[in-house]
């Protein structure tokens, strides 16, 4: 499964890209707007972290079709590499999808609440159709099932699109749908760590250093061992006092 986070937070998208095998970055208005900087600069900023094979995916903000077109070319032509433009998948939506896929714009539907929205985003050329899959477990749906409805009609009509699982509340949710075979998920920071993360594995390591330690020594690693070949002395001796 691809891991993306949904950020537009330098310092948290560096840590990620440290440590975790990520895919890329999402981005929405919200997310761009909780920074209170400049749009194109956070974006380049975000390219030059991660360099430019991970994707990197911007929305665009206009409500008809023509204004998300220019939205969309003015993101693509700002931003180097894999660059998604995000487009909801309202009627101008679709119609500007179908535009931007003729220029060869990469494309992240977005704001998609129902399979059927998903199949028609990849039918107008998006090449991953992003499902919210929390709000939608928020107004009584189910977010999980959506997204294996999504995965299973790519499957049956043989479309390219990634199903990109997103609006994550907790980490049972990625899991279920990466258990769904959805193909990518993006999550906020604090999902991502929750995911990579449990308590008892922490706890888990401290026990095995604290009893390392009681034997070797505090802050010995293995690093500061002396290399000994052959037998173990030890245990030759007993072997010898033995006979
Ligand atoms: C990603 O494409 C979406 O913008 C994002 O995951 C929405 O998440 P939210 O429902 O937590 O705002």
């Amino acid at each position: 499964m691809q891991y993306i986070i949904d950020s537009a937070n330098l310092a948290e998208i560096e840590k990620a890209f440290e440590y975790l095998p990520m895919a890329g970055v999402t981005t929405n208005p919200t997310i761009i707007a909780k920074e209170k900087r400049d749009f194109f600069h956070i974006l380049r900023e975000i390219r030059a972290i991660i360099g430019e094979e991970p994707c990197l995916h911007a929305q665009v903000i206009g409500r008809t079709a023509d204004e998300m077109i220019a939205d969309a070319l003015r993101i693509r032509d700002a931003i180097p590499g894999n660059t998604f433009v995000k487009v909801p998948v309202t009627r101008e939506g679709y119609k500007a999808m179908k535009e931007l896929k003729k220029r060869e714009v990469l494309l992240t539907a977005t704001a998609i609440f129902t399979p059927m929205e998903a199949l028609l985003a990849a039918e107008c050329g998006a090449d991953y159709a992003a499902p919210y899959v929390n709000r939608i477990d928020n107004i009584g749906g189910d977010g999980i099932e959506v997204v294996r409805q999504i995965c299973e009609l790519y499957e049956i009509h043989q479309m390219s699109t990634y199903c990109l699982g997103a609006s994550f509340k907790n980490a049972r949710q990625v899991q279920e749908i990466a258990l769904a075979g959805c193909p990518a998920a993006t999550l906020p920071p604090d999902i991502l760590w929750k995911v990579a993360g449990h308590p008892l594995t922490e706890e888990g390591v401290d026990g095995f250093i604290r009893d390392w330690e009681s034997v070797y020594g505090k802050g010995v690693k293995v690093t500061d061992l002396p290399e000994t070949k052959g037998p173990e002395t030890k245990g030759k001796k007993k072997a010898s006092a033995r006979k």
